[in-house]
Order: C-alpha cells, then sequence, then structure tokens
C-alpha cells in the first residue's frame, strides 16, 4: 500500500458526513430568517480583482497587508480570493444594476471566505460566512433592526449566552479630527509600540485598536476615544440605535475601542461575542461569532450613487463550534425511509430494479446489493434506524412478492412485487 502523502492544506478543514448535519442546520435557519426578513440570496465568484478588496476594506487593513490571497492570472489579471463578502456584494450591486431597483436592496449570501491568518482553534484560512446587506437606508432603526437579525439567527440555532459590543466609528466629518488628537496622544507613547503599530500609526492610526499585543493594548486602554468626539449628527445617530435596541430589551456592552479591522466602516458597528471563550480559544486570541456595521461611503467610493448601507457577517465554524460545545440537539431533517435486503442471486437482481424504482418514486431507499447474510443487512438497518424494511429472499423472487418488515412492530406482510410502491408511498405517507 501506498504512503498516505497528502492532508488538507494547512488552515483548511474537510467538512465530513458526520457534520453535514450541523452546516445544513445553519444554512436552513439562514435561509429561513432571511426569507422571514425580506432578504434575497446572492451569489458572487470566489475571486475578484485586487484591487476591489484593497480600494473596499482599506490599503493599510492587517487583511489586505498580511491575509489576501492574491496570485496572477496566466493573462497577468491581479485576483484575490475573497476575504470578505461586502465588497462583493456592492460590486455585484453596481454591476447588476440593483441600482435602479426600488430601496431598500436587502441582499444574503452564504459562502467561502479566506484569509491567510495563523490557524488556530475556530480560526481558518479557509472559512465561511454568511452575511446580510441593506443598501439604501439611512436610518438607525434599520441598524438595530440588522442587529436584531444577526442575534436571533444565532439564537435560533439555540445560542443563547452571547455577548453584543457595540461602538461608533463617525463619518468623514467627525473622524479626521479625531484620528489627529488619536495620533498626537500615541506619538508619547511611540517607543513602546510593536513595530506593526509605529506603522499603523503612520498609515492607519484607528487600526493600532486591533493590535492583540499586551504593551500596545496597554497604550490603547488610555487613549481619547472616538464615541466622545462624534459630530452631532453621528451622535444622535448612535443615540437612536442604543434607544432602539433598549425598545427590543437587547442587552449591549458599549465597547469604545471596537474598530472592526476593517476600512469601510461609518457610525454603527457591532460584534458578538459568545459569553465565554470556547474550548481550546485563549483569551484574548479569540474570533467574534459575527459582526457588522454600516457603511455609507462604500457605495460611492467604488462608484456608485452616494446610498447609505450597512450589514452583518457571521463565521459559520465558529456558531458550529459553539452548538457542539453546549450539546445543541440538531433536528435530524432527513431519515432513510427504507432498507433493501435480500437473499440469492435472483433476490439481487429483483432489488437492484426495485431499489431503482423506489428511488425513482422519491423514497429515500438504501440496499444492501451485494452478497452479505441476512443478519448483517439488519444490522444495518438497525443501525440507518429505517421504520420499513423490504425483504426478497429465494421465494420471494420465484413468487413474485417482498416481505415488508415494519421495523417498529416487528410485523411483516407479504406484498406483491408490482404493488410495493404504491404500498410504501402510502405507508410512509401515514
Ligand atoms: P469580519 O468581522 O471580518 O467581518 O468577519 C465576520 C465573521 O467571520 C467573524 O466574526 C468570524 O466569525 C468570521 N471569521 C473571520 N475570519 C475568520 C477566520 N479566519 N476563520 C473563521 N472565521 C472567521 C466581515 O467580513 C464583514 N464583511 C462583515 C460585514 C458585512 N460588515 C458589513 N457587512
Amino acid at each position: 500500500m501506498a504512503k498516505r502523502t497528502y492532508q488538507t492544506p494547512r488552515g483548511t478543514k474537510d467538512v465530513l458526513p458526520d457534520e453535514q448535519k450541523h452546516w445544513d442546520f445553519v444554512v436552513d435557519v439562514v435561509k429561513e430568517e432571511a426569507f422571514n426578513a425580506g432578504f434575497r440570496r446572492i451569489d458572487t465568484p470566489i475571486f475578484e480583482d485586487s484591487g476591489l478588496f484593497v480600494k473596499s476594506v482599506g490599503k493599510n487593513t492587517d487583511i489586505v497587508e498580511k491575509e489576501m490571497y492574491t496570485f496572477k492570472d496566466k493573462s497577468g489579471n491581479s485576483l484575490t480570493l475573497r476575504p470578505e463578502g461586502t465588497a462583493p456584494i456592492i460590486r455585484a450591486y453596481l454591476e447588476g444594476g440593483m441600482q435602479s431597483l426600488p430601496h431598500p436592496v436587502n441582499l444574503f449570501y452564504i459562502g467561502s471566505m479566506f484569509r491567510y491568518e495563523r490557524p488556530q482553534a475556530g480560526r481558518y484560512r479557509q472559512f465561511h460566512q454568511y452575511g446580510f446587506e441593506t443598501i439604501g437606508e439611512s436610518n438607525p432603526v434599520i441598524d438595530a433592526q440588522l442587529i436584531a437579525l444577526s442575534l436571533r439567527i444565532l439564537r435560533k440555532l439555540g445560542l443563547e449566552n452571547l455577548l453584543l459590543e457595540i461602538n461608533s466609528l463617525g463619518c468623514p466629518s467627525c473622524r479626521p479630527k479625531y484620528r489627529k488628537l488619536l495620533v498626537d496622544y500615541l506619538s508619547d507613547y511611540k517607543k513602546k509600540l510593536c513595530t506593526d503599530c509605529k506603522q499603523r500609526l503612520k498609515t492607519n492610526p484607528l487600526r493600532i485598536f486591533d493590535c492583540k499585543q499586551k504593551s500596545c493594548q496597554e497604550i490603547i486602554a488610555s487613549a481619547p476615544q472616538l464615541i466622545n468626539y462624534l459630530c452631532q449628527s453621528c451622535h444622535e445617530h448612535f443615540r437612536h440605535v442604543l434607544e432602539y435596541l433598549d425598545d427590543l430589551e437587547l442587552s449591549y456592552e458599549l465597547n469604545p475601542r471596537l474598530a472592526r479591522g476593517l476600512d469601510y466602516y461609518t457610525k454603527t458597528v457591532w460584534e458578538i461575542w459568545p459569553a465565554k471563550p470556547l474550548e481550546g480559544e485563549e483569551l484574548g486570541s479569540q474570533a467574534a461569532l459575527g459582526g457588522g456595521g454600516r457603511y455609507d461611503k462604500l457605495i460611492e467610493l467604488l462608484g456608485g450613487r452616494p446610498t447609505p448601507a450597512l450589514g452583518f457577517a457571521c463565521g459559520i465554524e465558529r456558531p458550529i463550534a459553539m452548538i457542539k460545545e453546549e450539546k445543541i440537539e440538531i433536528p435530524e431533517k432527513r431519515k432513510t425511509q427504507v432498507f433493501i435486503a435480500q437473499l440469492g442471486e435472483k433476490a439481487q437482481k429483483i432489488c437492484f430494479k426495485l431499489l431503482n424504482e423506489l428511488q425513482d418514486a422519491g423514497i429515500a431507499v438504501v440496499g444492501s446489493l451485494e452478497k452479505k447474510s441476512i443478519g448483517s443487512q439488519f444490522k444495518e438497518a438497525n443501525r440507518l434506524k429505517v421504520p420499513l424494511t423490504i425483504l426478497v429472499g429465494q421465494k420471494e423472487a420465484f413468487d413474485g412478492t417482498v416481505i415488508l418488515k415494519d421495523m417498529v412492530s416487528g410485523s411483516q406482510e407479504i406484498i406483491p412485487q408490482e404493488k410495493i410502491v404504491k404500498v410504501l408511498l402510502k405507508r410512509l405517507e401515514s
């Protein structure tokens, strides 16, 4: 036997059959809630022009500077595996003529994203997100509405122990003034900042808030807070968002240091965290379950008419880890309904045809078509927990009948082969 040579690339993982039910569960809940809230699905390519992310996420962000999977194709175009979904959605919104639709335009997506991060518990290089974007609404009630939706989906997944953190990042009228204040403050501590933050101080000082280094965190702890320097309009907007959250009795924690790592945000930003770290995670190295915010200037930046917008995305791997850790029962949706067992060459041929007829009729049926003892075939039927089993032995093959066994009561009856599809459909209906 040849040596096993290959394994999944670092930071990626297989979703093996046993875990698929978790994924189906998350995707089903997301689709259901999206439908209930009037969001329509959108899918964009897995790779995009690299410039799209540089321009929207920001040249001096960790994502663009360190984490993008960027490559040249054979024509020399620079392409990037999408590290996030918002920029592609806005590109598609503009390219797909959605500016002329009645607004708001409510879109949702589910798909894989790619970031070259240091893999650790809950952090992958290929991961998956579901995301929601509302384009064309500036009213703070919509911020609260999307925050409520982001929490509702996680709650429908059975996750109750959640922490909502919220902040406002201001707008182009108040942020530059604050930026100057921040630079003045940080300049006094320049020597103590890590190498990355020294650079950030020059290029993108707000990104220092994302730094995980303890020494930088200590400096940031006493830094001036943007929340205290918001312009009147941002201040009012934020106040209303919080009031609307109060109306829904959603509890939140103000986190004036929440900066979100992407440059396109304006005004409200939020993140949802597990109330306690997940297994295998160290405090401080955790990632949020999801996050989002307003990005009122992004559409203009990408060449559209000025249009306010906001949205959020949640990872899929992290909620699944939490579902497993909290031992949340996943509703079993699809089950094998019928097992076919057979004995003898003639019976095998009949069962082969029967299996296909039943599958054509839409019945979830599996069967053993190989030579196996009746005992091991029934063992398999029991393992699958099927309610009904069909058995064709040599006698039945000769008679043109099948034995239909009710696996719950143990009762058996003989049915003519040509009637079995009808009988099963009726039985399964009841
Ligand atoms: P983000 O905070 O970068 O936001 O990512 C959202 C979520 O994706 C995170 O909270 C986390 O659950 C998951 N995630 C991110 N990186 C990884 C990773 N390496 N491994 C596993 N999960 C990960 C965005 O992407 C924005 N586009 C959200 C948004 C939508 N803002 C407005 N609209």
